[in-house]
């Protein structure tokens, strides 16, 4: 992966514009500012392929990164959830929007939900989980900005997650602990997602 070509493919503010459902994707989710945008730059070893921002609330449609041969499929950035600060009915369409793309499309291969490392799960996570395990789309929970806390407090964040993670079905186990700042644990998850997208 990630060592040929990776290419912005399209930006889908609806479900009627989603690029033809013909390769894996691989989708990134979790609340405002997390650092979704961020770790899909890590991953592709770019600076701001994926636009992050201090501001939450940058990414409002469902962004399709492809990533060339030899494996071909798609990283797939999606706008956060529980920015409070956005128009409800802006939030909504993008709840709406992130969750029948999660719900109905046959070619998701893996979910990612982030989780940052200074907060931990919040109900919205929560929530989330629960409806991709009611959907059967399995997920890694990947732990983002782990720069931000000390070796201990992270320890201690890391295990609570993984006791809840067990309660949910379609979470995988295993927690990624990462950092797109320092490079912490990219190798790791950039190998996890080629075994996935290759299935
Ligand atoms: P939305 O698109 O608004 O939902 O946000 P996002 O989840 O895509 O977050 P984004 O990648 O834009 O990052 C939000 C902020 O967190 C930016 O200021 C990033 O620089 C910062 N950030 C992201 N990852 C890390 C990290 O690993 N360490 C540190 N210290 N900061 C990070
Ligand atoms: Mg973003």
């Amino acid at each position: 992966l990630f060592s040929g070509r990776v290419d912005f493919l399209l930006s889908a503010p609806q479900l009627k514009f989603l690029p033809d459902p013909d390769v894996p994707e691989i989708a990134f989710c979790g609340r405002s500012n997390v650092g979704k945008s961020s770790l899909l730059n890590a991953l592709t070893l770019r600076k701001n392929i994926a636009r992050a921002s201090v501001t939450p609330g940058r990414t409002q449609e469902l962004n399709f990164f492809e990533v060339g041969e030899p494996t071909r499929f798609r990283l797939v950035d999606m706008p956060g959830y529980g920015f409070a600060k956005a128009p409800p009915k802006v939030v909504e369409k993008w709840k709406a929007l992130v969750k029948s793309y999660l719900r109905g499309r046959q070619v998701l291969a893996r979910t990612l939900v982030l989780v940052d490392s200074r907060h931990g799960l919040k109900d919205v996570d929560r929530e989330m989980m629960k409806m991709l395990d009611e959907a059967a789309v399995v997920y890694r929970v990947v732990m983002t900005k782990a720069d931000k806390v000390k070796k201990s407090e992270l320890d201690k964040t890391v295990a609570k997650v993984a006791e809840e993670a067990k309660k949910h079905v379609a979470a995988f186990p295993e927690i990624h602990v990462t950092s797109s700042e320092k490079g912490m644990g990219i190798a790791e998850l950039r190998a996890a997602i080629l075994e996935d997208a290759l299935g």
